[in-house]
């Protein structure tokens, strides 16, 4: 890693994805923005480079295997090869796994998961070729610990852990890093995105500022590390159901019965036009 690498980040137009692409612009990285929403990128890569620093939009929908071509080939014209892929990308859906639309379901194993894997694979072969690159994945302390009405996302960032865990000990040799980070609750736009409700990202209880988690990726890339969980206070927590699951079966079933019934109250009182929902659980 350093001044001037190119970074390629999904997910950058807003929450972890967006504060990360600040702050490695802001260390002279050149920063390749992804996500759907043109006007959020465009306004970023225009605040970056007001700001001295370098950034391309590359506004596409990661679910369409084409798109995830383009965007590398894109950066690879205009830059060069993809040093850093950052795959933040990703949602959630707050519902139990028979309430859940099946096109939900798929969009989001496509999404977090697929797309992942696939823009992976594209940029692996130029890291081999120059002989460096880092590979952050973005999971989710639910990555570990099974979080109903979060199943079917838990069931992706678990996916997202495990990729990780083989990938890095296959690009060992190559002098290529992998790292997950694998983060609690962040006040970021995810529970809007999740509920489908007008939810305020300043209110996730407990959650930590996108900024804290970017700042945590940027301490990996300087100093690669396999996983990063943040904050760590979350460390025990995934130790204890790593050793007694059983134990957080009951903690969890309890949490995700009450969390629902919080969910279908708000859902009521947003179809009858008063108001917000609460967040969820970590996510
Ligand atoms: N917030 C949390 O509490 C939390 C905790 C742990 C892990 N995470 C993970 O952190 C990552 C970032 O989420 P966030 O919290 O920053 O939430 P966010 O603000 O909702 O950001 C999600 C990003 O993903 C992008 N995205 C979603 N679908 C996409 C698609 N089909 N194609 C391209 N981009 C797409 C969104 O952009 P567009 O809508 O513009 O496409 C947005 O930039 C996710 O992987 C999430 O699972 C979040």
């Amino acid at each position: 890693m350093r001044a001037g690498s190119v970074v390629l980040i999904t997910g950058a137009s807003s929450g972890i994805g967006a504060a990360t692409a600040h702050l490695l612009a802001r260390h002279g990285m050149r920063v390749a923005l992804v996500a759907r929403r043109q006007d959020r990128l465009a306004a970023l890569e225009q605040e970056i480079r007001r700001d001295g620093g370098e950034a391309m939009a590359l506004p596409a929908d990661l679910a369409d295997p084409a798109a995830r071509r383009r965007v590398v080939e894109a950066v690879e014209a205009w830059w060069g090869p993809v040093e850093i892929l950052i795959n933040n990308a990703g949602f959630g859906y707050y519902g139990l796994v028979t309430e859940t639309p099946w096109e939900v379901i798929e969009r989001m194993f496509t999404v977090n998961v697929l797309a992942m894997i696939d823009l992976t694979r594209l940029v692996i072969p130029r890291m081999q070729a120059v002989g460096h690159g880092h590979i952050l994945n973005v999971a989710s302390v639910a990555g570990h610990i099974a979080t109903p009405p979060l199943t079917v996302y838990s069931a992706t960032k678990f996916a997202v852990v495990g990729f990780s865990e083989g990938l890095r000990r296959e690009l060992r040799p190559y002098g290529i890093h992998v790292t997950v980070i694998s983060p609690g609750p962040v006040r970021t736009e995810f529970g809007r995105a999740a509920s489908g409700l007008e939810v305020d990202p300043g209110k996730v209880p407990g959650g930590l500022a996108p900024e804290a988690v970017a700042r945590a990726i940027w301490r990996a890339l300087r100093r690669p590390v396999p996983e990063i969980v943040v904050p760590a206070r979350y460390l025990p927590a995934i130790w204890i159901h790593q050793a007694f699951p059983r134990l957080v079966d009951w903690g969890a079933t309890r949490q995700g019965r009450a969390w629902l019934r919080h969910l279908e109250e708000a859902r009521r009182r947003a179809a009858e036009g008063s108001g917000s929902a609460p967040q969820g659980p970590a996510p």
